[in-house]
């Protein structure tokens, strides 16, 4: 039995490479339930925070402390990147591949994958080497693949960026359904409409600290900050 791995703690954590500061201190409490959209300008440091967050980067000083054991924070959290990575192996194989490394047995897994594979419409390509999708359906699978291990918490970096509207929108979906499903979500995003989407709530991110967090409906209408006013008038933000 996995514990609960949420709420995460964040206490005046860095993340430096080479000396230089990259982001920090970050001090943020990740609630059990909820929508998080990290926004800021390029280079404020989003990528480096969600990968803080996931574990694929180190603080240097600071700490991160969840609540539950390191083979449950593990097993837990799942992290989509912006360009999604894809198994040499078939469309349905890469679903399949993660649920049996969980030990569940080839036949439940094969049935669980063809349940996602038809809801992320994919039959048609179930079979065919994942390397062979366009971006949108190699983003869906990646998608599809992080929810069926049902995680607690599910990190996404700019998962829609390269892709076109209705990919886009489909991936919203999926989505809006995971968290209507109790997932935990935490995802970058460009894209304000998307933001205002998605977002139960915001971390706006402005060179390497976070700079203010708030409900999505209050930031997008009353920003505290000068700098997310800005962000949001679309001005050029350094
Ligand atoms: N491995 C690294 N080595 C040196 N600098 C890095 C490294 N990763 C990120 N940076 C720098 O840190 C800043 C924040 O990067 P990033 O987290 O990718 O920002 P964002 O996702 O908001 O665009 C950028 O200026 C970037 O160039
Ligand atoms: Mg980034």
């Amino acid at each position: 039995m996995v514990d609960k791995i949420l709420p995460l703690n964040v206490k005046n954590a860095f993340v430096k490479k080479r000396g230089k500061r990259i982001i920090g201190p970050i001090d943020v409490q990740l609630s059990t339930k909820g929508f998080t959209m990290v926004m800021g300008p390029n280079g404020s440091g989003k990528t480096t925070l969600l990968r803080l967050l996931h574990g694929l980067e180190n603080p240097r000083e600071g700490k991160l402390k969840w609540n539950g054991n390191i083979e449950s924070v593990r097993l837990e959290q799942s992290f989509v990147f912006q360009t999604p990575i894809m198994l040499r192996r078939t469309a349905i194989e890469n679903i399949i591949y993660p649920l049996k490394l969980r030990g569940i047995p080839n036949d439940i897994a094969t049935k669980i994958a063809n349940e996602w594979i038809s809801k992320i419409n994919l039959e048609n390509s179930s079979n065919v080497n994942a390397r062979f999708l366009s971006g949108g359906e190699k983003q869906k699978l990646a998608i599809a693949r992080a929810l069926t291990t049902k995680p607690q918490l599910l990190f996404l970096d700019e998962p829609t960026a390269n892709l076109d509207g209705s990919a886009t929108k489909e991936i919203e979906k999926l989505l809006q359904e995971a968290h209507k499903a109790g997932t935990r979500l935490i995802m970058t995003t460009h894209d304000m409409g998307q933001g205002k989407r998605l977002a139960d709530d915001i971390i706006f991110l402005y060179r390497g600290t976070i700079h203010e967090t708030a409900k999505a409906i209050s930031f997008f209408k009353y920003p505290a900050t000068q700098e997310a006013q800005a962000f949001l008038n679309g001005d050029i933000l350094e």
